[in-house]
This record gives C-alpha cells, sequence and structure tokens, in this order.
C-alpha cells in the first residue's frame, strides 16, 4: 500500500472529531511514521510503505480514533514558533498561553539587559520558562512543578533548546517548595483553572488524557490563584511582577481576590476572542 493509498483510509477513524480536518491528522500521522515533513509526503505518495511502517501507521490512527489527543501520538508540539516535546504528563500547551508568553516577554524586555530572576509557576512542558528563556539571555528562570514526570519533560525541552544552564527546576507544591532566598523579577503562571465539576463535560481528549494536576482548579477553579495570591509576594523583588493567565469569567473574582490580598492590579488583557484572561498586578513591598 501506497502513502496515497494509505491516506483516505485513515480518515474514516479519525472524522468524527471536531475541529482538526482528518485528512492533516492522517498527514501528520504518517508524516511521524516516516518520519519525514508533512509536505514532502506528497513527493513521496507512490512510495509503498513496508509492513512495519504500516503497522505504527494502524497503532497511531487507533490511538487517536480513542480521542487520545494528536499532539499526545505525535509526542510534540509548536509553541511560540518552536517545537515542544509532550508526555502525558504535561498539558499540551494552548495558543493563549503563547499571548502569556509575549506579556510576559515585553515586561521584561522592559526592564533591560541587567540580570533578572523568573519564575514559572506549573512549568508542565517547559514551554513558558523555555521561551521566556530563549527571548532574555539575562534572565535565570525558576521552573517549578508538583509533577516530577511534568519536570522531566521541562528538562528535556530545555535540554533541546540550549537553555539547560539558564534553568533552575524545582519540584514542590506550591511557592514553599522554593529556597526562601529567592526574589523574581517577574513571576508567570498558568495555574489549573478548571472548576473540579466542569472536568467531566470537557472534550475527552482533555478530560481523559490530559494530567489532572494541570486542570483541576478546584471547586471554583481559582484554588491555584488564592495561593499564589497569598504566597507569592514574599518572593517578589521590589519591582516584581506577577503575569497569570485565567479561565474564561474568572477575572472579576480574581481581581477582587489579588485586591483582598493587598495587590495592585494593573490591568486586564483580553485573548484573541475578546475574553479577559491575562492579568498582571504588583504588590507593595514585602517584610519576610
Ligand atoms: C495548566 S498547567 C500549565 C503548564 C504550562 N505552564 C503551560 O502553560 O502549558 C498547570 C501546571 O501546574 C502544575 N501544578 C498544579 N498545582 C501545582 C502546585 N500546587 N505547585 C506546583 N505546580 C503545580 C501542574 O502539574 C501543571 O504542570
Amino acid at each position: 500500500m501506497t502513502g496515497l493509498e494509505v491516506i483516505p483510509r485513515s480518515p474514516a477513524i479519525l472524522a468524527p472529531h471536531e475541529g482538526e480536518s482528518p485528512r492533516l491528522q492522517a498527514e501528520l500521522l504518517l508524516a511521524h511514521v516516516l518520519a519525514l515533513p508533512r509536505l514532502r509526503l506528497y513527493l513521496d505518495f507512490e512510495r509503498v510503505l513496508t509492513e512495519p511502517e504500516l503497522e505504527r501507521m494502524r497503532a497511531l490512527v487507533q490511538r487517536r480514533g480513542a480521542r487520545e489527543p494528536l499532539q499526545y501520538v505525535l509526542g510534540t508540539t509548536s509553541f511560540c514558533g518552536r517545537e515542544f516535546r509532550l508526555t502525558p504528563a504535561v498539558l499540551i500547551p494552548r495558543p493563549e498561553t503563547e499571548q502569556l508568553a509575549e506579556h510576559a516577554g515585553q515586561f521584561l524586555t522592559g526592564l533591560g539587559d541587567r540580570p533578572v530572576a523568573v519564575l514559572d509557576f506549573g512549568t508542565g512542558s517547559g514551554c513558558l520558562a523555555i521561551s521566556l528563556a530563549l527571548r532574555l539571555p539575562n534572565a535565570i528562570v525558576h521552573a517549578l512543578d508538583v509533577s516530577v514526570e511534568a519536570l522531566e519533560v521541562a528538562r528535556e525541552n530545555a535540554a533541546l533548546h540550549g537553555v539547560s544552564d539558564r534553568i533552575r527546576f524545582h519540584a514542590g507544591d506550591g511557592l514553599g517548595a522554593l529556597p526562601p532566598e529567592l526574589r523574581f523579577q517577574l513571576v508567570v503562571a498558568n495555574p489549573p483553572y478548571i472548576p473540579t465539576a466542569e472536568i467531566a463535560t470537557l472534550a475527552p481528549e482533555v478530560r481523559d488524557y490530559e494530567p489532572r494536576t494541570a486542570l483541576d482548579g478546584g471547586p471554583d477553579g481559582l484554588e491555584s490563584v488564592r495561593r499564589l495570591a497569598a504566597d507569592t509576594p514574599p518572593f517578589l523583588a521590589a519591582e516584581g511582577r506577577l503575569w497569570l493567565e485565567l479561565g474564561d469569567g474568572q477575572a472579576g473574582p480574581a481581581r477582587d481576590l489579588f485586591e483582598r490580598a493587598g495587590w495592585q492590579v494593573n490591568e486586564v488583557l483580553p485573548d484573541l476572542a475578546q475574553r479577559p484572561r491575562f492579568l498582571t498586578a504588583v504588590h507593595p513591598p514585602h517584610d519576610r
């Protein structure tokens, strides 16, 4: 069987899923099996696939057919124009988080080229930490996650992008796991923010495959946000700033809880769908 024959057969299994073109998915899976860039398939469509290649293709199509996200099946995704490795231990980075990386990067760029320390709370694949380290050669980025398996993926991605020497990895639950003497010019976070009861209503790709610790924000979705508001101030440098991603509908309650915790909320900015999703705040100097 040739690539040209395999591609139209696979969409029958991939078809029921929304959002992604079945043909594109089949092409990406075949390109993965053949270790070729997808566009090269068009030059090689007449090549007869070997039995092991067909077997691998069938296995990948079946995984995707069982609603495993394409990015886990491929083991990679793109974030801020770069490739990141993924396993089911980490959240699949979302396009809106690229906006968070941009806001945070702009803030850091505005500080000039002096040395800065950054904390990425809940680093997952390391997409934010690594993108910021690549953009700011003067930054040391601390990447914290409660999941040791996620940190392994983040370490692998840091090595892939050549920034291992400027990223410090910390395993632990919340900022209390960090050395208390650390001070950050920027704390960036895309915390788990889905209300627990909503998780069961999500698409199977998310509900059944993405790590619960990356999704579950507690009863109102704001558990991690509340902890960040309470625990971050002692770790901020004098001019330190927080940049945070929020779920849809959380901007109002998040602003209230930050202000009650003594923060000054500078801005809440919209995502591409014009929903308020990115909160940035400062906290007056804090006595430890
Ligand atoms: C929504 S994911 C974000 C991952 C990545 N930063 C991104 O934007 O794609 C949240 C991450 O926070 C981590 N996490 C959840 N609770 C945590 C806690 N209390 N302390 C440290 N990390 C936590 C999860 O393991 C997960 O990797």
